[in-house]
């Protein structure tokens, strides 16, 4: 029986909570061993559609790591701390259904890297996110400094990285961070609703979907500038390209045909 999350099965999805309300729902280890355990059971599960992610209480989705924990965190235990919740966030990136994020309130450091490995982020007009860790002279280790710039781009990731700064929702929403902003009292509905949708659609599809979109940002960035210029080098080759560098140097409206 897991004393720091709760779970949960209404028909097929999922409704897992992080419980430690009365420290924000902080990532102990105690937390994250729980969490591996039931992510186990979870990628077994056949008949679960959609797995829902929240926090517990009114204030915090999960605060970050366990400061009290940090004290005694030297380097080594660092580097496998680090990976250990790097593999277990991947494992919610890719669960073979789809996680959805109910941030109901604060979303720092491995909180926000948390919700940061859901596939979608619903959030309340209460939840607030950051990646604070610099102001304790760490930096993110869960996957936030890979995950945040390719959701809101590499400046956004940055400052909110370097700085510590806390965003709001609306805020959240304006960079891409959430899908949607709601009412509090309606996150728990909103996300269900958007959680039914997606469980009502054909299971395979949804499942090689979200496997496609995953892996569109994977790849390295020198494989990418490969077939950039593979690419380049096509459109180089079109009429439509001779067409289009006439036009402009003869100053008139080019004609193109797709060729
Ligand atoms: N780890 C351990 N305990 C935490 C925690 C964390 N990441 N975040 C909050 N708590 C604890 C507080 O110590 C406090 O415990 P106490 O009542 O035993 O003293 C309790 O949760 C409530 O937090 P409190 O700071 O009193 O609430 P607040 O409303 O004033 O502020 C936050 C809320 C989230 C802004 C603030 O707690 C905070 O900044 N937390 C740390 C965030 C952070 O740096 N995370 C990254 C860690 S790498």
């Amino acid at each position: 029986m897991s004393k720091t999350i709760s779970y949960e099965k209404k028909e097929n999805i999922g409704l897992l909570t992080m419980n430690r309300p009365e420290k924000m729902n902080a990532l102990s280890e105690e937390l994250t061993n729980e969490l591996e355990e039931l992510l186990t059971e979870l990628e077994k599960d056949d008949e679960l559609r959609v797995l829902v992610i929240t926090g517990a209480g009114d204030k915090a989705f999960v605060a970050g790591a366990d400061i009290q924990e940090l004290v005694d965190r030297d380097g080594i235990a660092g580097r496998k701390v680090s990976r250990f919740r790097q593999e277990l966030f991947s494992r919610i990136e890719n669960l073979p259904v789809p996680v959805i994020a109910a941030v109901n309130g604060y979303a720092l450091g491995g909180g926000l890297e948390l919700a940061l490995a859901c596939n979608i982020r619903i959030c309340s007009d209460k939840a607030q996110f950051g990646a604070p860790e610099v102001k304790l002279g760490i930096i993110p280790g869960d996957g936030g400094t890979q995950r945040l710039p390719r959701l809101v781009g590499l400046g956004r990731a940055m400052e909110m990285i370097l700085t510590g700064d806390f965003i709001d929702a609306h805020e959240a929403y304006r960079i891409g961070l959430a899908n949607r902003v709601v009412p509090f009292e309606n996150l728990m509905d909103e996300t269900m609703k958007l959680a039914q949708k997606i469980a009502s659609r054909p299971p395979l599809a949804v499942k090689y979907a979200k496997d496609a979109v995953n892996r569109s940002v994977e790849g390295s960035t020198g494989s990418g500038y490969d077939l950039e210029s593979y690419l380049h080098a096509l459109s180089c080759t079109t009429e439509d390209k001779k067409e289009g560098v006439t036009a402009f140097l003869e100053k008139r409206k080019g004609e193109f045909k797709g060729k």
